[in-house]
């Protein structure tokens, strides 16, 4: 089947929704506003089941993840782990069997024959420099979001996807989801009218979810490759913080921005077909989580994304809190003209509300400051310019996805890929889309860091001064 067929299939497959509740009678107001809920239809196909051998390079917590995922699917085969630290190596041994191949040397991986596609989870520095060893060696590449650690790499990796004619696919599996699917769909089908504003929450209240994770109590300069694991950055002192908790310090990771807002965005720019934003502002501060810690744990962002052919203007507010008394939240809604769509994990609601056609008219309004008279007067005219009707909220009743349970987009992130790699078609993410969304999660550490407002082209994907 062509690719475009299949995707025409499976978005028809999405579409064609069960309907959970039976269908509401609209004998009472209180039935009319009833949510509707509906099971998202999910069928999962893949091309093949054809062999292919992976390599995972980066075996803490995600590479874990990823490897577990990408097992899931048909045909896939582990063929070496590569990592820096001896516990990690010692694990890929004891879960995966004592024949493994397993080296701290990414590059001892690439030059295995029998290696047909790595997965990148390492820490965010190294992406770039090993997508350009992986393809160049003739890889196919899953890489971990951020695609990239600095602006300035991103072109390097398209060109190089381009040229090399491998696959590659960044990790913010969100972008696989069928809720997402369905989210995009009732987007463009004009369900909450004109989108306006999107506004993403990502708060925590934990010392997990700040990043402190536990580090091992046998950390060491002999236990860890410090040296090749800060060779892709400046010089540092050796700090198993800094190998364990990365994300929080500047010189190492990329904080909230790198690791929170992505997905954020990602999932947004999937669900407007948006390039970007072409404006960019962040500000942040360190509320709680004072562990020596460079980059904030309380941060916002504002984007303003343009009129363009994909998607009207609108604002993106993002933000992160790993201190919230909220005890954490999760929220990715687009609000728009006519209507609200909340995703929640995988799941989404869209709530209505539409003006009326009417102009307002009386109530909280100046009618009453005027003389008797004229009140009436006006009453009158009003009343007889406008219907009943037309000076009601028109109604339309709220709707509920679910996905089924059990449900993994990551899974269907890691099919994606591998169909693509089996097939030569398209991933949902390639080396493009995850440089648009990096480029301006990026550009919020900027900003917060020189303190000003950040311009970008998203269409030329450059650093507007
Ligand atoms: N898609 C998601 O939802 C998701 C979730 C968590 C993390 N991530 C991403 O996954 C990546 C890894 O995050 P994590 O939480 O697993 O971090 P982690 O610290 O648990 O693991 C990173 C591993 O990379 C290894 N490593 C670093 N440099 C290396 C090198 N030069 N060669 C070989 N191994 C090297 C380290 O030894 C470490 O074990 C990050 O890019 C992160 O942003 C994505």
């Amino acid at each position: 089947m062509s690719e475009k067929s299949t995707r025409r299939n499976f978005l028809q497959k999405i579409g064609a929704t069960t309907l959970v509740s039976a269908a509401t009678p609209l004998a009472s107001l209180a039935a009319a506003h009833k949510a509707e809920e509906r099971m998202l239809f999910y069928e999962r196909k893949i091309s093949s089941a054809d062999k292919i051998r992976v390599g995972v390079i980066g075996y803490g917590v995600q590479g874990h993840i990823d490897l577990n995922t990408a097992l899931k699917v048909p045909g896939v085969e582990l063929a070496g782990i590569c990592d820096l630290y001896t516990g990690r190596i010692q694990n890929a041994l004891e879960t995966h069997g004592k024949d493994l191949f397993v080296t701290r040397n990414y590059k001892d991986l690439l030059d295995r024959s029998d290696i047909d596609a790595v997965i990148i989870a390492t820490t965010d520095i190294w992406h770039y420099q090993m997508i350009l060893d992986a393809l160049a060696k003739g890889k196919h590449v899953y890489v971990e979001k951020p695609m990239v650690y600095k602006i300035g790499q991103g072109k390097a990796v398209i060109d190089a996807q381009n040229k090399s004619g491998k696959v590659l696919m960044v990790g913010s599996q969100r972008v696989s989801s069928i809720g997402y699917a369905k989210a995009k769909e009732l987007l463009a089908a004009g369900e909450i009218g004109n989108l306006n504003m999107v506004n993403a929450v990502y708060d925590r209240q934990s010392s997990i979810g700040a990043w402190e994770y536990t580090i091992p109590k046998d950390a060491s300069p002999e236990t860890l490759d410090w040296e090749t694991f800060i060779e892709a950055t400046n010089k540092l002192a050796y700090d198993p913080k800094k190998f364990f908790w990365w994300r929080a310090f500047k010189e190492v990771g990329t904080g909230v921005a790198g690791d929170l807002f992505i997905h954020l965005l990602s999932g947004t720019h999937f669900i407007t077909n948006s390039l970007g934003p072409e404006s960019i502002y962040s500000t942040g501060q360190l509320s709680y989580w004072k562990d020596g810690r460079n980059l904030p744990d309380v941060m916002s962002g504002v984007m303003q994304y343009p009129d363009s052919p994909e998607h009207p203007s609108f604002q993106m507010t993002l933000q992160v809190n790993f201190v919230s008394g909220t005890g954490g939240q999760h929220a990715l809604k687009f609000v728009g003209s006519e209507g609200v769509i909340d995703i929640q994990g995988n799941n989404l609601k869209v709530t209505h509300s539409i003006m009326p056609e009417a102009p307002g008219f009386g109530g909280y309004d100046s009618v009453f400051t005027f003389s008797e008279k004229l009140q009436k007067e006006m009453q009158a005219e009003y009343d007889a310019k406008w219907t009943e009707a037309q000076k009601r909220r028109p109604e339309k009743e709220d709707i509920v996805f679910k996905v089924p349970q059990g449900y993994s987009d990551h899974l269907d992130h890691f099919t994606n890929f591998f169909d693509a790699v089996r097939t030569g078609g398209k991933v949902v993410e390639d080396a493009t889309f995850g440089f648009r969304a990096a480029a301006p999660s990026l550009s919020c550490n900027e900003s917060y860091l020189q303190k000003k407002i950040i311009h970008w082209d998203p269409v030329k994907m450059k650093l507007k001064s």
